[in-house]
């Protein structure tokens, strides 16, 4: 008996040694992998640095742009669950030593089609990867990068490291690898066929389904079809106040998708951020006013076949409208989900702090939220007008004002 106790804690021993030998691996950081040499010299056209600042705003602003440069210089990614530990974009802009000047047009393909880094290290979810995007699209991308465009202007702010948790060191040797470096050419649809442009869009270049999926933990991303409860919503997410939103079903089911909804109210969704029935869709949903006509309907039309799953709407956490504390204003903020782009205290994608000195009337800062778009095209912030309600603007204009006072920048 004495024998068999000792060869069995000899056993566990050995075990919680390799246990923890292993554990010490995954702790040293993400894995890395040797980066492939991509011979690409992108030549800036005027039509390749547009066509790359569209595809910027829709893909890359949202995480990259510091509220405070307002351009590509980074910042604490608030929405990043805190499980996977604190995360920071990178600045990107042009500048050699803290931006991405220094890299080469092969390096930074390579690293935003698979995620593996010029240093070879592997970059997990929290940056998107494009390994299926087309190449002219791609190409666009870096010319807009290495564009004169305001957003890269060269800009010392240096980046912040990022500190990911052991769960996503672990699950990045165990679960996630990099994409694989395409080895054949790859086009964009042209469009004849909306089903196949929305596809495309939809898995390859937007990533409606990583977000739209049961869990980014399963997705699929070479198949995402694949995926577990595909387009069925479900996916906990975090808004930036670090609260939970849901990701709805987006599948043509009747009653607990957007099967009842109309081309034009998809559109509308889409574009300007409102469902058929008038509230806001927030953050972390994109907005998307780059989106083309045709887009927007070949989205729809893709949307309209994939399989229908019955998955009820889940509440997320709410900002209580119920409580006695909340008034006035402050309601009229929370109801039309302001908080869900400006946070609680204003300081979220746009800083409202210094809007009290900036709108020196009430009707040039109600004029600038009943339309931005009329004031500055393609803007990211909503128009409200026919939404808000007159009576609403007087007392939401002054809860506007105060919140610089409340903080201070
Ligand atoms: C979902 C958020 C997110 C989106 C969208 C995103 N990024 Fe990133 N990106 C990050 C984060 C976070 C990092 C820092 C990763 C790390 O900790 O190493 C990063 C790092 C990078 C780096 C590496 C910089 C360096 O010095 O290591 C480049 C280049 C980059 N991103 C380019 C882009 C481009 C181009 C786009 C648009 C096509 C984009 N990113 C979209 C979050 C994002
Ligand atoms: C970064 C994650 C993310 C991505 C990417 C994303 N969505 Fe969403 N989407 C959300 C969240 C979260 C909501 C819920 C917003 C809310 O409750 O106000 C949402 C809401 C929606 C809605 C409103 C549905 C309803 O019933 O309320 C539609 C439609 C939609 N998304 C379609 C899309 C499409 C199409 C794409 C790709 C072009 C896409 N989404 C990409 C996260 C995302
Ligand atoms: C979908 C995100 C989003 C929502 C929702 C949103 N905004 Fe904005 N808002 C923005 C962005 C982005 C900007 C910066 C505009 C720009 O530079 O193009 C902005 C700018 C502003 C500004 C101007 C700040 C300045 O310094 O010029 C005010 C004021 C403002 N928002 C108020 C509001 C109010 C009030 C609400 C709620 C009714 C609201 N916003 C809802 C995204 C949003």
């Amino acid at each position: 008996m004495r024998k068999i106790l000792k060869v069995v804690g000899l056993i566990l021993g050995v075990l919680l040694v390799a246990a923890g030998g292993a554990a010490l691996w995954i702790n040293r950081g993400l894995p890395s992998y040797a980066p492939k040499r991509i011979d690409l010299h992108v030549e800036g056209t005027p039509e390749r640095v547009a066509r790359g600042k569209r595809l910027a705003a829709m893909l890359c602003t949202s995480c990259h742009t510091d509220p405070e440069t307002g351009k590509l210089t980074g910042k604490r990614m608030e929405d990043v669950p805190p499980e996977f530990g604190e995360i920071h974009s990178s600045n990107i802009t042009r500048d050699p030593e803290h931006g991405i000047g220094g890299w080469t047009d092969g390096e930074l393909a390579y690293f935003i089609r698979t995620g593996v880094r010029r240093d070879g290290v592997y970059v997990p979810m929290y940056m998107v990867k494009l390994p299926r995007i087309s190449d002219e699209e791609l190409s666009s991308i870096l010319a807009f990068l290495r564009s004169d465009d305001a957003w890269v202007a060269p800009s010392g702010v240096a980046s912040v490291p990022s500190r990911p948790s052991f769960l996503v060191k672990l699950l990045s040797r165990v679960a996630w690898k990099p994409a694989a470096w395409p080895d054949h050419p790859i086009e964009r649809p042209d469009g004849r066929d909306p089903v196949a442009l929305g596809r495309y869009l939809a898995h390859d270049v937007l990533d409606c389904y990583a977000c739209h999926s049961a869990d980014f933990k399963t997705l699929d991303l070479e198949h995402p079809e694949r995926s577990p409860g595909y387009m069925g919503g479900g996916n906990a997410l975090l808004d930036i106040n670090g609260k939970v939103i849901y990701a709805p079903n987006i599948t043509p089911d009747e009653a607990t998708g957007i099967g009842a909804w109309t081309e034009a109210g998809f559109a509308r969704a889409m574009k300007g951020s409102f469902r058929p029935d008038g509230t806001p869709i927030r953050l972390p949903m994109p907005r998307l006013p780059e989106l083309t006509d045709d887009e927007a309907k070949a989205l729809y039309a893709f949307l309209r076949t994939v399989p229908k799953l019955h998955n009820e709407r889940r509440q997320g956490a709410s900002y209580d409208l119920g409580g006695p504390e909340v008034t006035g204003g402050q309601r009229v903020y929370y109801k039309y989900a302001c908080q869900g782009c400006h946070g609680t205290d204003g300081k979220g994608v746009a800083d409202l702090r210094g809007a009290d000195r900036k709108y020196r009337t009430d009707e040039e800062l109600i004029a600038w939220i009943r339309s931005p778009s009329r004031l500055r095209p393609g803007t990211k912030m909503p128009d409200w007008d026919g939404v808000i309600s007159e009576p609403e603007y007087g007392p939401l204009a002054a809860y506007v004002r105060q919140l610089g006072q409340r903080s201070g920048p």
